[in-house]
């Protein structure tokens, strides 16, 4: 991998609350590329009650293509995913690992906002376990707190990864958090999850400045092996 990895945007044009343009997704992927991000995986929002999975699918390529044609930056790999929300059943959703990460089979889900029953996180359990999906939890920063301690430990050791947003690092009140939650492998990718190039702007680089200032010269690069390691071809080499 070459460059830094942004995990979570809505950087694609006209899909969801995220950019409302082509110029505006130029705006967004510039200010990554300004920070070093190589690789971008766009993760429109994707609500099963809204829409069907190839339907989806097809307004993301459209979107997708109107964008990379317009974009000067061709060193930038731009991975096509979804963010998916969770709803009670999902397991039982037909090709649901079409929605996964481009070359990979890491399905980002949004998780409702409240203390998970035990169905759901018997669910999740059950998405993890399909030979085709790992499934990695946004912004898991927003619901720790709800959570019993045990719940998340539990998924992870079940194979459940975990994304933070970049602003749990970077935050006065939850960086030191977010530093101790890395330092223990409970954090495996991190995200912008920009919305805009003002409303929400792609803030990522400032995220992995302080995780690199706290580990060994090292360590960086073999993260970011790590983190190549769950796709099966090369991320922008
Ligand atoms: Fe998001």
């Amino acid at each position: 991998m070459n460059g830094l990895i942004d995990f979570h945007t809505h950087i694609l044009p006209q899909i969801d609350d995220g950019s409302k343009s082509i110029e505006e997704s130029i705006k967004m992927v510039e200010l990554l590329a300004k920070q070093n991000v190589k690789t971008i995986v766009a993760t429109p929002h994707f609500y099963a009650n809204r829409i069907g999975i190839s339907e989806f699918i097809e307004k993301r390529n459209t979107a997708y293509n109107k964008l990379r044609s317009k974009l000067k930056l061709s060193n930038i790999e731009i991975l096509l995913g979804a963010e998916v929300k969770y709803y009670e059943g999902i397991s039982r959703l037909e090709n649901l690992n079409q929605l996964c990460i481009e070359k990979s089979n890491l399905l980002l889900l949004e998780m409702p906002f409240a203390r998970w029953t035990e169905f759901e996180i018997k669910e999740l359990l059950e998405l993890s376990c399909l030979k085709n999906i790992t499934v990695v939890i946004a912004h898991i920063e927003r619901y720790i707190g709800f959570q019993n301690k045990s719940t998340i430990k539990r998924l992870r050791e079940n194979g459940v990864l975990i994304q933070t947003n970049a602003n749990f690092f970077t935050g006065f009140f939850t960086k030191h958090k977010a530093c101790s939650m890395f330092k223990n492998g409970e954090i495996q990718f991190i995200g912008s999850d920009c919305h805009g190039s003002v409303y929400r702007p792609p803030h990522i680089a400032k995220a992995y400045e302080i995780i690199k200032k706290k580990h060994d010269s090292d360590f960086f690069e073999e993260y970011c092996s790590f983190i190549e390691s769950f796709f099966d071809k090369k991320i922008n080499s």
